[in-house]
């Protein structure tokens, strides 16, 4: 589309009834679905020569980041513009948070502004669930919450798997490394496990729940095992998930050495040459090249690592439009972006 218009397209897609993403602990497959369905539309838009829909023209999104981002907090500032949402950016440093104001005061003067929707990415586990439990009209959406969960990475991902690989029921997922800091791993968990994935955990077992350690867990879902040799655990997986050493979070001591995790830990080609053939390389970033992942699997031919980051756009224009449009003011039957 080269007029100076704007580009239409319909998205006849379902329509999800929530006005929070918070995690994804409570989605089901059904829903999940919804949203991979409503991001692949939004793609085609990522794809035009005008990257632009009037969707949420009139919307005011404000994406609060307390903490460091590039990827969640530029997708989803790019996201609510690409949509004609007005976007304001505010971080913690430069706003009254600095002066001691408290997180609710802050956000009661957001919605004082008339503020449609936050997005907030906090080092406190949490605090997405306490804005949305004191705000009466403004929408939440977690962009990642301390330790607990970053639900819009998990859809994130998911997508990048169905892409390519289908229908990811009874497919292998491995997820390697800090599981016990990554709040992309506890969310991956509930995600894949809403559509029937089989979940492998492996990683230093300091850095692996205790519960699902022991097989004891109540809380993780039962089709997630952990399997502490990287080698067997990584045999006939379709997707090979790396995480990020958390260095700001993972307290000294749980580690023998950097070196240790890289002999033990590190994706590497011999490693990867035991899944099936073809298996998708994933990593949410930022990474450590060179300590989770090596150089050469993290820009090999199986690394999705890119296009997570792609598809991260697209789930999030997805998101914020399903929140603010989707279930108030569209049709069934779908709606023009
Ligand atoms: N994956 C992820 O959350 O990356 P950022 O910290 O750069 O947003």
């Amino acid at each position: 589309m080269t007029t100076g218009t704007m580009p239409t397209v319909e998205a006849k897609t379902a329509t999800m009834s929530r006005r929070h993403v918070l995690d994804l602990d409570d989605f089901n497959k059904a829903e999940i679905e919804t949203v991979l369905d409503s991001a692949e539309a939004m793609r085609g838009v990522l794809g035009r020569d005008i990257k632009k829909v009037p969707a949420l023209r009139g919307k005011v999104v404000l994406v609060m980041f307390l903490e460091a981002s590039t990827r969640t907090r530029v997708s989803f500032e790019q996201a609510g513009k690409m949509l004609s949402a007005d976007v304001i950016n505010i971080s913690g440093s430069g706003s009254s948070a600095e002066k001691g104001e408290s997180l609710l005061n802050t956000a009661l003067t957001l919605q004082a502004m008339h503020a449609d929707l936050i997005v907030i990415r906090s080092p406190q586990s949490g605090a997405p669930y306490f804005l949305a439990r004191n705000l009466d009209c403004v929408s939440v959406i977690n962009a990642g919450d301390g330790t607990h969960a970053h639900p819009t990475q998990a859809l994130l991902d998911l997508m990048t798997m169905r892409r390519h690989i289908g229908d990811l029921a009874g497919k292998k997922v491995v997820i390697i490394g800090d599981v016990l800091h990554s709040r992309v791993a506890r969310s991956d968990i509930y995600g894949l496990a809403a559509v029937g994935a089989n979940v492998v955990l492996s990683g230093p077992p300091t850095m692996i729940p205790l519960e699902l350690l022991r097989g004891t867990s109540e809380h993780f879902p039962a089709s997630v095992t952990v399997e502490p040799n990287l080698d067997k655990a990584i045999e006939d997986a379709d997707v090979v998930m790396a995480l990020r050493i958390q260095k700001e979070r993972a307290a000294g001591g749980l580690l023998p050495s950097m070196r240790e995790y890289t002999r033990r830990w590190q994706v590497t080609d011999a490693r990867l040459a035991r899944a099936k053939p073809g298996a998708l390389v994933m990593h949410p970033g930022p990474m450590n090249e060179g300590i989770e992942i090596s150089s050469s699997i993290a820009h090999g031919p199986g690394s999705q690592i890119e296009e997570q980051v792609t598809n991260g756009v697209a789930i999030r224009m997805a998101l914020l439009y399903q929140t603010l449009a989707g279930a108030a003011h569209a049709g069934p039957m779908g709606v023009e972006l």
